[in-house]
């Protein structure tokens, strides 16, 4: 089990923030050490996104805005508060530069963006500007914990009122979904954890998710933690392990949605979304409405992140000792896009979101009359 380093909590606690201070777990380290990294400004933030100290859509939505936070919180800034929106702005671009298939960041990024410009209208001096933004940058990470509470309470009577003949359900996940990739509880596990909780989950199959392994390295040990009965398969296993006829429900989470219901998600989903279909398994997606993408009519326009060759060459998704031949090509995209046709239904904290009579999503309109 994880031990601790430098005297932060042992827990699955991904970001520690108090006002002027952000200490991110280095993800990269875990099962076995719990290293906390401290974040002083925008540009640690960025590096330790790009590096996946923190990964998960929300987490990194998350971390960004509060790195930027601790920068201007200890900032003795002159200029006028159109000079501090400005310089917020910009950096906010400059996060959302790091990595660029999940949404939330630049989501977050254009909701703080319009909120320091409208403030800086009104204000007299930049310090309510960068208090607007504090505020709002705070307010992300405690209604991120609110949202995947409720994903995880519609999801786990969804999947119970779906699914007949099984009294305890077995449900397959992919990557990491959990308190590591959120800022608490998580969204594809946050159902996991549900369906644990009201005793109706059997078991929870985690793959390992190559080539950076946020399965064996993270699901693995949120489960664990959490004593929620699991198995680790590696990618390769699906299609067997669905044959088998032991999975009731794949359900996996979502870096950026389209209007259709395409879903980019971890390089790997599409297979299984393919495995599922083939074996009349049914294929959730659970994210929070600020992982929908409504200016992307559908998944062919989402930008997939190609990340470094060393992730396939070396051991350990790029962390290890080299195992692949020097000079072979490697083609190494982080993500997928899972087409709407092969999903069943997306679970949000708003609710559910099921196909209508055209058999196609309506995200838009879902999304208009949950406000
Ligand atoms: O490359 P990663 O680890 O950031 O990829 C993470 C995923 O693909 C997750 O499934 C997704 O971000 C949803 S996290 C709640």
């Amino acid at each position: 089990m994880a031990k601790d380093s430098n005297g932060a909590a042992n827990s699955l606690q991904s970001i520690l923030y108090e006002r002027g201070s952000l200490r991110l777990l280095d993800q990269r380290k875990l099962p076995l050490e719990s290293v906390y990294l401290d974040i002083k400004d925008a540009s640690d933030g960025w590096s330790a996104i790009r590096d996946m100290v923190v990964r998960g859509a929300p987490a990194i939505a998350i971390a960004a805005a509060l790195a930027l936070a601790v920068e201007v919180h200890n900032l003795d800034f002159a200029g006028t508060p159109g000079d501090a929106a400005s310089f917020l702005v910009k950096k906010l671009e400059y996060l959302v530069s790091s990595r660029p298939t999940a949404v939330n960041l630049s989501d977050a990024a254009t909701k703080l963006q319009k909120l320091v410009l409208k403030t800086a209208e009104t204000a007299s001096e930049p310090k309510p500007v960068f208090q607007a933004y504090i505020d709002a940058a705070e307010a992300m990470l405690s209604d991120d914990v609110a949202a995947n509470k409720a994903i995880g309470s519609h999801g786990a009577r969804f999947l119970q009122g779906q699914i007949e003949g099984s009294e305890r359900l077995c449900v397959l996940t992919h990557c990491n979904t959990g308190s590591l990739a959120t800022a608490g509880y998580g969204t594809a596990l946050g159902v996991i954890r549900s369906l644990h909780a009201e005793g109706v989950l059997e078991k929870a199959f985690c793959t390992e998710t190559r080539p950076f392994n946020q399965g064996s390295r993270l699901t693995a040990f949120e489960l664990v933690h959490d004593r929620i009965p699991a198995t680790l398969i590696a990618d390769s296993a699906v299609a067997a392990l669905m044959k088998s006829r032991q999975v009731d429900a794949v359900i996996v989470g979502a870096d950026r949605v389209a209007a259709n219901g395409d879903t980019a998600n971890k390089i790997g989903t599409y297979n299984l979304a393919l495995c599922a279909k083939h074996h009349g398994v049914q294929f959730y997606v659970a994210a929070p409405i600020t992982s929908i993408d409504l200016s992307l009519s559908s998944g062919q326009q989402i930008i997939i992140e190609e990340r470094s060759s060393k992730e396939l060459l070396h051991s350990d998704g790029g962390l290890g000792k080299q195992v692949a031949a020097s000079g072979i090509a490697v083609w190494n995209p982080a993500f997928d896009v899972t087409p709407a046709d092969l999903i069943t239904a997306i679970i949000t904290e708003k609710g559910v979101i099921t196909k209508g009579v055209d058999d196609a999503f309506d995200i838009k309109g879902f999304i208009q009359k949950s406000l």
